[in-house]
C-alpha cells in the first residue's frame, strides 16, 4: 500500500476542495486524476467528452489509475465521481468515501459563487433527472468500495478534515 488517501464521491460533493484542506493540516502532497487527465491532453474534460465522447475520457482515468497505483505515495488523490470503478483501487490507497444527498450536492452547487462554471464544466451534470439516476446508482457502489465513509452534508470543514484525520490512523 502506498500511504495514499482517494477521495470518492459524487461530482461537485467537494473532493477538490477537502483535499486542499487536509494539505494544510497534514504531511500529505494532493493531486487530482481530472487535473492530470486535462494535463496530458491539454484540454478540458469538458471538451474531451465532446471531442473524444466518455468511453476514451474512462480509459484515460483507467491509465491514471495504473499510474498513481505505479507512482504516488504520501499524496491525498481527488478523483472525478467515476473513478471509483477502477479495479486496482484498492491497490492505490485508502478510499474514503464523501457521502452527502443529491440535493444537498446540487444545493451547494447553485448557492456557489461560481456556480454556472460548476455546473458547465460537468458534462454529466447538464441535466439533473439524468445526474440524479447515476447518483442512485452510484451510492451503493461508493460505499462498498469505501474504507472509511464520512458524511459531508453540513460542510462543517474543520469537523470534516479532523473526522477524515482521525480515521486514518
Ligand atoms: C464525472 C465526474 C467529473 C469528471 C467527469 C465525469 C463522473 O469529476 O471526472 O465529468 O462520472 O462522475 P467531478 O466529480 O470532480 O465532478
Amino acid at each position: 500500500m502506498n500511504n495514499n488517501v482517494l477521495l470518492i464521491g459524487f461530482m461537485g460533493v467537494g473532493k477538490g476542495t477537502l483535499a486542499r484542506e487536509l494539505v494544510k493540516h497534514s504531511d500529505f502532497f494532493a493531486i487530482d486524476t481530472d487535473d492530470l487527465i486535462e494535463s496530458i491532453e491539454n484540454k478540458k474534460i469538458k471538451r474531451i467528452f465532446e471531442e473524444q465522447g466518455e468511453p476514451y475520457f474512462r480509459a484515460l482515468e483507467k491509465k491514471c489509475a495504473l499510474w498513481c497505483e505505479q507512482n504516488v505515495k504520501n499524496t491525498i488523490i481527488s478523483t472525478g465521481g467515476g473513478f471509483y470503478r477502477q479495479e486496482n483501487i484498492k491497490n492505490i490507497g485508502k478510499v474514503v468515501y464523501l457521502q452527502s444527498s443529491f440535493d444537498s450536492i446540487i444545493e451547494a452547487l447553485k448557492k456557489a459563487p461560481d456556480s454556472k462554471k460548476k455546473f458547465k464544466k460537468r458534462p454529466l451534470l447538464q441535466d439533473l433527472d439524468e445526474a440524479k439516476k447515476i447518483y442512485d446508482m452510484r451510492v451503493k457502489e461508493y460505499e462498498k468500495v469505501s474504507d472509511i465513509i464520512v458524511n459531508v452534508e453540513d460542510w462543517n470543514t474543520k469537523r470534516i478534515v479532523s473526522e477524515i484525520l482521525s480515521k486514518l490512523k
